[in-house]
């Protein structure tokens, strides 16, 4: 090979100097390379670590039709923000915030109800946040009083966009703490934290620590005696990244959405169990009087005033394809169909843990299509293993489960978490059950000269293999 030959199309893939050099890492190359050449760089070097439906770490995505995916390729040069060109994804973008917030039970009569698109439940819950705090400050400078200490109340199990918001707008975040006896917000201790710049309380509908519902209605009616009892408005935003788009299916007669009479707004991930790949979130808003003014942006964009509500401007089209698509094929009946599988694949699990004696469950029920355990407390005392080398274990075939502590108060207990989304089917949950019940004998055997081991041994030396460990 000529070394100072300039890469062209002959140049075979892995001759060209972008494959003998290291990585551009901090400056531009100054000459480019083959396109062969630059896909296989890329490639090869995000090679995914995992295959995605094994991933159960992720609450996202990783299984849609195969329409529906050639319908979001076809539109992966669609700037949504472009909405004079193409009126019709605006359009589109619409009737998804209909459908979903009469999915939620509106009391909206609106032919467009109230709600904006976001990147993520993040941006979602970010919009319902400031709206909330908008209005906070709107009643205070009505009555003439101070507004610069606003505060926002939920349990500590939130997940991190909270605090980001909380940062960001310089709010006080308030966190009822988890108790090994209350499992979720706890609606009085949440009152308890409240006061006259409580701009909101934020109860999750999927949280993201436990699969756990925190209880709406509870927190509704209580808020109904605070509210009246102190002249306060505090309202409700539920984060429902994960329940959103699950209760409605799984248990319609559960009432924590806009049939309660503080929740003001609800956000949830499209890209959870909205069943679209990643880049969605909803966020809806009780009536056009909850949205403030100042959150809605009117731009001449292009020749033509467009109204955004959002923190981004430009942003795909084509998750807002994926999600419409999801609505005209699957229907009531499909997305019912589908979420009750994954909470069944879930139960199972669940069950099938619980019945381990090395394990115990988190909690009886499984509200989500995910679920906690932790080592039972017995066996973690005198046990060589962790719930981390198990996670270590399973990565070998190809599972990403992971183990975390537990949030403040309950910080000292190590639990396993399991995200069941469609694409896990009854089979291979019982492929990782059995790779769950072999990591554990392998631990046991591995530390303890038990009885089982020494059996194992002798079979071994039967069949004349060598006993590795
Ligand atoms: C309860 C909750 N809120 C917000 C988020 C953030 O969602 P996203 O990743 O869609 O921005 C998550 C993500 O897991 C979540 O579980």
């Amino acid at each position: 090979m000529n070394k100072h030959k300039h890469d062209d199309l002959s140049t075979e893939v892995y001759a060209t100097t972008a494959m003998r050099q290291a990585a551009p890492s901090q400056t531009l190359p100054e000459k480019g390379t083959t396109a062969q050449a630059a896909y296989r760089l890329v490639k090869d070097e995000t090679y995914a670590q995992t295959r995605p439906e094994l991933n159960l770490a992720t609450f996202v995505t990783t299984y849609m039709e195969e329409e529906a995916t050639r319908l979001m390729n076809e539109a992966i040069n669609i700037n949504y923000i472009d909405e004079t060109e193409y009126p019709r994804v605006a359009l589109m973008c619409g009737r998804c915030i209909n459908i979903i917030a009469n999915l939620w039970n509106t009391p909206e009569k609106n032919e467009w109800k109230t709600g904006a698109v976001g990147i993520g439940s993040s941006e979602a819950c970010m919009l319902g946040g400031v709206a909330a705090w908008l209005r906070w400050r709107q009643r205070r400078k009505a009555q003439g009083k101070p507004c610069d200490k606003p505060n926002l109340v939920m349990s500590s199990a939130y997940q991190v966009v909270w605090e980001k918001f909380c940062q960001l707008w310089q709010i006080e975040l308030r966190t009822v703490p988890l108790t090994a006896e209350c499992l979720t917000l706890d609606p009085e201790k949440a009152l308890a934290m409240c006061d006259e710049n409580t701009i909101c309380i934020v109860p999750i509908c999927g949280v993201t620590w436990t699969g756990l519902n925190d209880d709406v209605e509870a927190l509704d009616k209580a808020l109904e005696a605070y509210n009246k009892k102190t002249g306060y408005d505090i309202p409700i935003h539920v984060d429902a990244a994960s329940g959103g788009f699950i209760l409605p299916f799984t248990n319609p007669s559960c009432k924590w959405d806009f049939r309660l009479k503080w929740v003001y707004s609800i956000s949830t991930s499209g890209h959870k169990y909205g069943l679209v790949y990643p880049g969605l979130g909803w966020v809806v808003w009780r009536d056009k009087k909850a949205l403030p003014e100042e959150m809605s942006f009117s731009v001449n964009y292009l020749g033509a005033s467009i109204t955004q509500v959002g923190l981004n401007f430009s942003r795909p089209a084509a998750q807002i394809l994926g999600q419409y698509y999801n609505f005209v094929r699957y229907g009531m009946e499909g997305y019912r169909a589908i979420q009750q599988t994954s909470m069944e694949v879930a139960r199972y699990c669940h069950e099938q843990i619980g019945k381990m004696n090395c394990f115990k469950n988190y909690s009886k029920e499984v509200e989500n299509p995910l679920f906690i355990w932790q080592m039972c407390p017995n066996y973690e005392k005198t046990a060589k293993w962790t719930l981390y080398d198990l996670q270590d274990k399973l990565k070998q075939s190809g599972w990403m489960i992971p183990a975390y502590t537990m949030p403040k108060n309950i910080e000292q207990m190590v639990v396993m978490r399991v995200v069941v989304r469609q694409g896990m089917s009854r089979d291979m949950a019982d492929m990782l059950l059995t790779d769950i019940r072999n990591a554990v004998e392998e631990f046991e055997q591995l530390h303890y000269p038990t009885e089982t081991r020494l059996k194992y041994e002798k079979q071994i030396k039967q069949c004349g293999k060598v006993f590795t460990h």
